[in-house]
């Protein structure tokens, strides 16, 4: 059985941040992380319905209920991937107003873009491949941007949060959904299923290991929802909050831009 990690949130030195439970560079992580996305892109779906039970479907449709998006508002799906989020906010637009899917990765990028098309819309939706921490997008532009469980493999978590208030317009939400840590007494039993099962499931069915054994590990490594919430303070964001779904498993964080 793998000996498991402690949690915790920084790396040891200012330089150092982590990749799963290895310490590395600030600099090597996002080429590590984009190995991981570009090897896993076409078998993700699937992976997510196996690995969660279809549970992350469930988790996607609950963070909508807090986006108050409306038809002809402008939303950004960060580190949206395969566009499940961007697919259930067009329906919430019903038809009008503007969604932005963006990546880093051009793989989980193509594949959210042929979802889209075969999701019927194409219209409403814009592509851009663009780093969380470095957005390109003009100051006061969006009523809301998601990120679902894009935040942990972002490089500089403080940096990516502050990169994103801008772009809201005053009176905009960042929506995070995230795994985040579970109650005490579900512990032994996920951290069974993260570090024996999802390693094993990801070398059956995806044909690698190593990089569900990364999302087990990047997954301990990750804030917990207090922590979390402090860093959306930190950054800026008013009226932060969260809302533990699955007695923690996953935690869903809202801040607001005044
Ligand atoms: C676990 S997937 C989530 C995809 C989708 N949001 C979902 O919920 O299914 C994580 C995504 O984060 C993207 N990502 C990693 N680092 C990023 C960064 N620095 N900026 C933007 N996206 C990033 C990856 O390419 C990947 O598509």
């Amino acid at each position: 059985m793998n000996k498991l990690k402690p949690r915790k949130v920084s790396g040891a030195k200012e330089t150092e941040t982590h990749f799963g439970f290895q310490q590395i560079p600030f600099t090597e992580k996002q080429d590590k992380v984009d190995k991981v996305f570009h090897s896993v892109a076409e078998r993700y779906d699937l992976m997510n319905d196996l690995m969660s039970l279809g549970m992350h479907r469930l988790w996607k449709r609950w963070v909508m209920s807090l986006t108050g998006i409306r038809p002809g508002q402008t939303v950004l799906d960060l580190a949206g991937g395969t566009g499940d989020l961007t697919l259930l906010m067009s329906k919430q637009l019903r038809g009008s107003g503007k969604i932005i899917l963006s990546d880093i990765n051009e793989s989980m990028l193509g594949i959210g873009r042929e979802r889209v098309i075969d999701g019927g819309a194409l219209s409403l939706v814009e592509y851009v491949q663009a780093d969380a921490q470095y957005l390109p997008f003009k100051n006061n532009q969006f009523d809301c941007v998601t990120m679902a469980f894009g935040l942990r493999n972002v490089p500089d978590i403080q940096k990516a949060l502050e990169s994103i208030l801008p772009t809201l317009k005053p009176g905009g939400r960042l929506l995070v959904l995230e795994f985040s840590e579970p109650h005490r007494s579900i512990a032994p039993v996920y951290d069974f299923y993260s570090f024996q099962f999802l390693p094993r499931m990801g070398e059956w069915v995806a044909k690698d290991r190593a990089s569900y054994q990364y999302l087990a590990e990047s997954i301990r490594m990750h804030p917990n929802q207090e922590r979390l919430k402090q860093m959306f303070m930190q950054a800026g964001f008013d009226h932060c909050e969260y809302h533990n779904l699955s007695a923690g498993i996953v935690a869903a964080h809202r801040g607001f831009k005044y």
